[in-house]
């Protein structure tokens, strides 16, 4: 029976439902925190870099004992680190060998469009029929009379003109980025630059990426997700109970449950990632360091902050990035430092823990002048634009809608003069990440206020609250061409909610 319209017209309650492991769960800060393998290029030539990867099944044991089907970038999750420099062309070839056609956005990436992994341009899998009747085609792809489906293979090619940033890469198929991305189809993508080089910010093993998420495990060791069978099928990826969002009960850094990391007692850079389907998190220290604050952010999503800003906690929405560094030398050696989610309830209120294991010559330092930012003045902007995000019904069934309608690849919802400086307000029933490809934007406000201590810095996803207006400012600069804009609650973002803007 599908959900009745009360209930989904009404207010809703959270941004997510809980879908419980049917195994027990493992003793939290036992797994060791794993780092993802950093890929090499199989080429550098010039001022380009090449890549490979292939999207591949595979199994990984993640709830120690038990083993889990994937799917992974190299057969891995997270799929390996591509790390690349500013202004050098990164190119990345990917072979599909997985059952499903796929599609691959860099986000954060400055992309020209062909290469942005638009939600209909698929990759075949390799040995497909060349039909993509075959695959989980709503009529919507055949209706796309500029998607480009190519088959088996094909490289996505990053000029990367910006600058130094934490970005990932995951899969972005039009209706399924859900089951894609809780299978595994995620990595981080970490572009560095001269002017982040020169600065004496903590490096090497004392920079850790901490990609968290949530999952939740069948009694066979599978993720459970509402329709993880249905992704061949012609339906669209969510069940019905879970138009709010997908919640696991098991935390994962890095793809391992609740782990531990030893760390010298010295300043560590983590750059967090919320890579989860629908789960917001805030993240604070326990216990909090004597004197002082948790966490200096020195970055978000693209890339450092003018100036360093200490925060005692830090809320971080799905795909949102915050660049933090922790001095464990305020603790006393042995101390366990455990990172908790204060959104959290039971199992889900602990991320990972820093054992604070010995005592280390430590000659980092956070400079108080990071990078420079340009403002932009709201006076600079040539249009302002209005988007409102809510559920509501989609046909019989529930969906969630930009002003009242679902997402066609065929219908532009703004047209950006290539240059200009924008701004877009943001409404919302609840909470909905809302994420900009292409190009990055300052917060100018929310609910007509300035935007608080952790919206600041260049950023490329902003999480509207409930009945808050939110307004940010962008150039968008960059590429001519149609990009994607949507909710990064990954069952919002299947169910509806994403728009085009075309760059003109
Ligand atoms: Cu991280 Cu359009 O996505
Ligand atoms: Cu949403």
């Amino acid at each position: 029976a599908g959900l009745g319209g009360s209930r989904l017209l009404g207010p809703v309650r959270s941004t997510g439902e809980l879908l419980a492991s049917q195994v027990p769960l493992p003793e939290p800060f036992r797994v060791p925190l794993p780092v993802p393998r950093v890929l090499q290029p199989v080429r550098r030539e010039g001022d380009a870099d090449r890549y490979e990867i292939v999207q591949r099944e595979a199994t990984a044991e993640i709830l120690p004992g038990l083993s889990t089907p994937i799917w992974g970038y190299d057969g891995t999750f997270p799929g390996p680190t591509v790390e690349s420099r500013s202004g050098r062309t990164t190119s990345v070839h990917h072979r599909n060998e997985l059952p499903v056609p796929t599609v691959v956005h860099l986000h954060g990436g400055r992309t020209p469009p062909d290469a942005d992994g638009y939600a209909t341009d698929l990759v075949l899998p390799v040995g497909a029929a060349g039909n993509i009747h075959n695959g989980p085609s709503k009529h919507m792809y055949m209706h796309d009379p500029d998607a480009v489906v190519t088959m088996g293979a094909r490289d996505y090619v990053y000029p990367l003109r910006q600058r130094a940033a934490t970005l990932w890469y995951h899969d972005h198929r039009m209706d399924f980025t859900g089951p894609a991305v809780y299978r595994g189809l995620a990595g981080f993508h970490l572009v560095r630059d001269e002017v982040e080089d020169a600065l004496p910010l903590p490096h090497g093993d004392r920079e850790l990426p901490l990609m968290i998420c949530d999952r939740s495990f069948a009694e066979d060791g599978s993720f459970r997700y509402p329709s993880i069978d249905n992704t061949l099928r012609t339906v669209p990826g969510v069940d019905e109970s879970y138009v709010e969002g997908v919640m696991g009960d098991v935390i994962l850094v890095n793809g391992a449950p609740w782990p531990v990391a030893e760390v010298p007692a010295t300043r560590h850079r983590l750059r967090v990632l919320n890579a989860s389907n629908a789960r917001r998190y805030e993240l604070a220290l326990d216990p909090p360091p004597p004197g002082g604050k948790a966490f200096t952010q020195i970055g978000s999503d693209q890339g450092l902050l003018a100036a360093p800003r200490t925060h005692e906690s830090v809320p971080v929405a799905p795909a949102e990035r915050f660049d933090l560094v922790v001095d464990f030398g305020r603790y006393p050696v042995g101390t366990e430092v455990t990172l908790v989610n204060r959104l959290g309830s039971g199992p889900t209120e602990r991320v990972m823990r820093f054992l604070v294991a010995r005592r280390a010559e430590d000659d980092s330092a956070i400079p108080a002048l990071l990078s420079e930012i340009e403002p932009l003045e709201r006076a600079q902007a040539t249009v302002t634009r209005e988007f409102a995000f809510r559920g509501g019904l989609m046909g019989d069934r529930h969906g969630w809608l930009i002003d009242g309608q679902p997402f066609s690849p065929t219908r532009i919802d703004a047209r950006p003069r290539l240059g200009d400086v924008e701004i877009w307000r943001f409404v919302a029933d609840l909470h909905h990440p809302i994420h900009l490809h292409l190009v990055n934007f300052q917060v100018l406000s929310r609910g007509g206020h300035a935007p608080g201590p952790h919206g600041i810095g260049l950023k490329d996803t902003v999480d509207l609250n409930p009945g808050e207006a939110v307004e940010v400012i962008a150039r968008f600069d960059g590429y001519r061409g149609r990009y994607m804009f949507h909710c990064h609650n990954l069952e919002h973002e299947d169910m509806g909610m994403m728009g085009n803007f075309e760059t003109m």
